[in-house]
């Protein structure tokens, strides 16, 4: 393996919001790794932080992009190929469900709150391949973040669980869509992190309890193992590999009862 196994790749992470993102570990492993990094910011309201956090580093081209809006999308990619030409990455690291559609019982869940957590959780991954498909080339990988919740029920997760099982269905589909023009898709599922987006899932800080005591390697997921494992999954390491949701949990998942 090459000390810098991205060097000469450049693409695009979207789902900075602040130091603590897990887009901000994986865009550090990156940058260490050589590659050439954009970055996307969801608004005005993250933006004047992802600006800061990214002034001592090589990152020069940052882009607002609201995954809820085509037109977002539309110029995102608009302009990501007016400065770079093709991409040879993407990180989807981006989840929202308002408060109204996860602080209530399962069977009370709202529509417009179930909609907005698809919507952002789950169909912005295909909205960025069918923004952005004509900028990748063989070779491109594409991966997005996903949780357990998806496959088990977890205390509190609720429509976040079935915006998951959505999200890694269609990592399975897209990677059979674009996988003949040699275009990877993956997903790494996260045990809990101390995030912005985590802290807004109800029981969160029983959930880093549960996993330093259940998971066999009897600690919490850290960031930077994040970072890691999204490197090899974007990097030429993992050619062989497609479709496949790869577990950076400590091994939780594998325990029962
Ligand atoms: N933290 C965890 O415990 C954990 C575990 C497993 C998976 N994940 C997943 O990791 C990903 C990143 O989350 P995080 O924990 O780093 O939290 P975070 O809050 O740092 O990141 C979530 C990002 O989503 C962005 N976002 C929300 N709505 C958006 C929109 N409409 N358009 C564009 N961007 C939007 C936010 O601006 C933010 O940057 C999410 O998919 C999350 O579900 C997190």
């Amino acid at each position: 393996m090459t000390a810098r196994p991205m060097e000469g790749k450049k693409g695009i992470v979207l789902g900075v919001a602040n130091r603590h993102s897990i887009a901000w570990a994986i865009t550090e492993a990156l940058l260490e790794a050589g590659a050439e990094v954009a970055l996307t910011y969801e608004g005005e309201r993250v933006a004047d932080r992802v600006r800061k956090l990214t002034e001592d580093t090589p990152i020069r081209r940052l882009y607002p992009c609201d995954v809820s809006r085509d037109d977002d999308l539309r110029a995102l990619f608009d302009q990501v190929e007016k400065d770079m030409g093709t991409v040879d990455f993407i990180v989807h690291s981006v989840a929202y469900a308002p408060r109204e559609a996860l602080a209530v019982p399962f069977h009370q869940i709202p529509r417009e709150g179930f909609q907005m957590a698809l919507d952002i959780s789950a169909y912005s991954l295909i909205a960025l391949c069918r923004f952005g498909s004509r900028l990748f080339q063989p070779g491109t990988s594409i991966l997005t973040l996903t949780y357990h919740g998806s496959q088990q029920v977890m205390p509190g997760y609720g429509v976040m669980g079935v915006a998951k099982a959505a999200l890694e269905a269609a990592v399975r589909y897209l990677a059979v869509d674009l996988g003949g023009q040699g275009v990877r898709v993956n997903g790494l599922s996260a045990g809990p992190i101390n995030t912005l987006a985590a802290r807004g899932v109800p029981g969160f800080t029983d959930s880093l309890r549960l996993y330093r005591e259940r998971s066999p390697l009897q600690k919490n997921t850290e960031p930077e193992e994040l970072g890691q494992a999204a490197l090899f999954l974007l990097s030429p390491m993992s050619r062989g590999i497609t479709g496949e949701i790869l577990y950076v949990d400590g091994g939780f998942h594998i325990t029962g009862a």
